[in-house]
């Protein structure tokens, strides 16, 4: 493996961009492959199992374009695969997504967080080890958010609709004394803006994108496979409509152009 090979990053759609946009920012020299399987969106409602196939076909796509580290920029795509693809390929480095809840309820003064995610996230095993590893004497408050992510798919950022979700889910966590919001799906931090105006200035909003960012770049300076000097590039593909991909990628401040078409055929995919 070399340090001029790609990054791969994927997502059921335009959530892993919030991971991507950190470690584009963290790492301009690095060359980075960003898949949404927006073919398949939401993987929230599905079973883990149906989550587990696609993740492993994706990092085999991955792998094929010579990526040197794959980031599972899904929480529930984490929960579903993250173990079963470190055994298949043990010499490939990956990086998921944990629910934050070690630093939300290292923080918490009121010893009661929340945390908002898919179903399917809530269902996996990854949950439930942060749950017994860090939540000790902390109240978690669990929520599930159905139809969140198709909302966000859709644009639908700040729309009176979205809001009226957001403030039936939040509403009553902040009556129970939430004072700590782990965002522990991907696509969530699109609507940051929202949950901080409706949770107030008492509760920090905790997204892990930063974290997972440096532990990229401490992984991939402890194996020397940094890319050291130049501009890196990034490269867009998904299983549905490129011009969906747009609107996101343009507010994240990443490139919109180019955004590759990505092929499923019987359960196997192709990046081009
Ligand atoms: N961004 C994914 C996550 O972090 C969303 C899952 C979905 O497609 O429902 O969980």
């Amino acid at each position: 493996m070399v340090a001029r090979a790609p990054i791969g990053i994927f997502d059921s759609g335009v959530g892993g961009l919030t991971v991507a946009a950190v470690i584009k920012q963290a790492l301009p020299s690095e060359r980075l492959l960003y898949f949404g399987d927006a073919a398949h969106i939401p993987y929230g409602d599905r079973s883990l199992r149906e989550v587990r196939a696609f993740s492993a076909a994706i990092v085999r796509a991955l792998l094929a374009k010579g990526c040197k580290l794959i980031v599972i920029a899904c929480n529930t795509a984490s929960a579903a695969a993250l173990r079963h693809v470190r055994e298949a390929y043990p010499m490939v480095v990956f990086v998921g997504m944990e629910p934050a809840v070690k630093p939300a309820a290292e923080r918490s003064r009121s010893h009661v967080v929340g945390v908002i995610a898919t179903q399917a996230t809530f269902q996996g095993e990854l949950f439930e080890s942060v749950l017994e590893r860090f939540a000790q004497g902390t109240r978690v408050i669990e929520r599930p958010c159905p139809g969140l992510v198709q909302a966000i798919e859709a644009g639908e950022l700040d729309s009176p609709g979205t809001e009226r979700m957001l403030r039936r889910w939040l509403e009553p966590m902040l009556a129970e004394g939430m004072d700590e919001l782990v965002l522990a799906c991907t696509h969530y931090p699109l609507v940051r803006p929202l949950i901080e105006r409706i949770c107030g200035l008492e509760v920090e909003v905790i997204d892990p994108a930063p974290a997972v960012a440096r532990q990229v770049m401490r992984l991939l300076h402890e194996r020397g496979l940094a890319a050291s000097e130049g501009n890196g590039s990034f490269q867009s593909f998904t299983s549905g409509e490129p011009a969906q991909m747009v609107p996101v990628l343009r507010l994240l401040g990443l490139p919109d152009d180019g955004i590759a078409r990505a092929l499923w055929e019987n359960g196997v995919l192709t990046l081009p």
